[in-house]
């Protein structure tokens, strides 16, 4: 449909203007909505549709109104400048959604405008609105900590990548799931979990629309306020409270926190954990998630019994050399089974090889522990040489790297500590020497060694 239209025709055109307006009552569950208005304009040069509900709060309905002036005047605007050029016919569609969650009113207002061109504008626009508080809130008002919004963002990374039906460009998606408030102003809690909406172009072209992820709530009750978590879908919650120790007895002493990789092993783990208390010992494991599976009973006595447990990824990939996505579910994996055996997901990272780019760290956003004493345990295979090794390069503050598969380095290490025992050395995890070194474990830093 094309015409021409000059000035006169314009003003003739706007005079004759329908005007359509019907408001009925509308009852709906919760107390916000009212009833609802269906606006409808149809004039020669374009069509216009608004649908909104009445609420009662008066600070929400402002905000409707002020959106709605101004989507509107902007579409008239656009239709003045270009009255006297052909055209098809312009569009203008805007609609206004409540939901309740809790006491949270959700606002979702979402125009289609059409003014020539290509393809239409759209713009979508949130409010989310404490009943309790009488304030707007944003996304983070519902995690616990800025480290916690962070977490969600990776996860919300890895779940828009996983969408099966499209290709996505990993630094676009990244982009657009930074952990930035401006990349979540479109989020609704459901029965499923937390609903996230992407609008068109924030981490795919426009072509592919808008994009959304369901995240299920046993992924992020342990991020969200309490007040806010969901029905988690897990059936069988593990609670397990492990061992804690006073800790002032070590404040003087020098430290050592030995790690061990690759396992769990049925054998060599266990003995490791029989022979701990002998030198008041409590250690860190970096499990292999692919392992964890076999080995749960190991991995929960470790646990139990006060160690920590830390991922070293499920397959032991190099993953400076995994896309995003294969990286991600390396990661994610792991700490699922891990959290399966133990009920906790895990926050120290040790990466295969130690290999970890800035961009790997950020999208793992976990801690990461390296070592600063090696005795190559894997290599020699020799428990005596183990013990040397460690012995000859112990420190206060060390943070030794062995592997609980081999019978040799678990040998080896229990050496080591009979020795380093008399040396006045002390045998702590990684959480309980950060604590004892007042160190806040942060996801930027690779740790070493923690030297006092
Ligand atoms: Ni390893």
């Amino acid at each position: 449909m094309k015409r021409r239209l000059n000035r006169k025709g314009k003003v003739l055109v706007l005079s004759l203007s329908l005007v359509v307006l019907i408001s009925s009552v509308f009852i709906v569950k919760g107390l916000t909505k009212k009833d609802e208005n269906h606006i409808l304009e149809s004039t020669d040069t374009y069509d216009l549709k608004i649908d909104y509900p009445n609420i009662e709060n008066k600070k929400i309905m402002n905000k409707i109104n002020e959106y709605i002036d101004y989507q509107k005047e902007n579409f008239l605007n656009n239709v003045k400048e270009v009255e006297d050029i052909e055209q098809p016919k312009y569009d203008f569609n805007l609609s206004v959604n409540v939901n309740d969650y809790k006491d949270i009113t959700h606002v979702y207002m979402l125009t289609f405008a059409y003014t020539g061109g290509a393809h239409y504008t759209r713009d979508d626009t949130s409010l989310y609105y404490d009943n309790k508080t009488k304030e707007f809130v944003d996304l983070k008002y519902f995690f616990k900590d800025e480290e916690s919004f962070k977490k969600l963002s990776s996860i919300a990374y890895y779940y828009v990548l996983k969408l099966e039906d499209k290709k996505f460009d990993e630094l676009w998606v990244k982009k657009g799931t930074d952990p930035t408030i401006d990349n979540y102003r479109h989020f609704n809690f459901k029965d499923e979990g937390l609903e996230i909406l992407f609008p068109p172009y924030q981490v795919a072209s426009w072509a592919d629309g808008e994009i959304k992820i369901t995240i299920p709530y046993e992924e992020i009750n342990d991020l969200l306020k309490e007040e806010y978590r969901g029905i988690s879908k897990e059936t069988e919650v593990i609670n397990i409270i492990p061992e804690t120790r006073d800790l002032s007895k070590f404040q003087d002493k020098k430290l050592i926190a030995f790690t061990f990789d690759d396992g769990p092993s049925e054998t060599n783990t266990n003995y490791l954990l029989d022979n701990l208390d002998k030198y008041d010992a409590k250690v860190t494991f970096f499990v292999l998630g692919s392992r964890v599976e076999n080995n749960k009973e190991t991995i929960k006595r470790a646990y139990l019994e006060g160690n920590d447990i830390g991922s070293h990824t499920y397959n032991h990939r190099n993953l400076n050399l995994l896309s995003d996505t294969a990286l991600m579910e390396e990661l994610k994996k792991s700490n699922d089974a891990i959290k399966e055996a133990i009920g906790k997901t895990p926050t120290l990272l040790r990466p295969p090889y130690g290999n970890l780019t800035y961009h790997g760290k950020e999208l793992a956003n976990m801690n990461i522990v390296l070592w600063n004493v090696d005795p190559l345990d894997w290599k020699y295979k020799d428990k005596n040489r183990v013990a040397n090794e460690i012995i000859e390069h112990a420190h206060d503050g060390a943070i030794v790297l062995v592997h609980d598969i081999y019978k040799s380095s678990v040998e080896g290490a229990l050496l080591a500590m009979e020795e380093l025992q008399k040396q006045g050395y002390a045998f702590v995890t990684i959480t309980e020497m950060a604590k004892l070194r007042g160190i806040t474990l942060d996801t930027e830093t690779s740790y070493f060694s923690m030297k006092k």
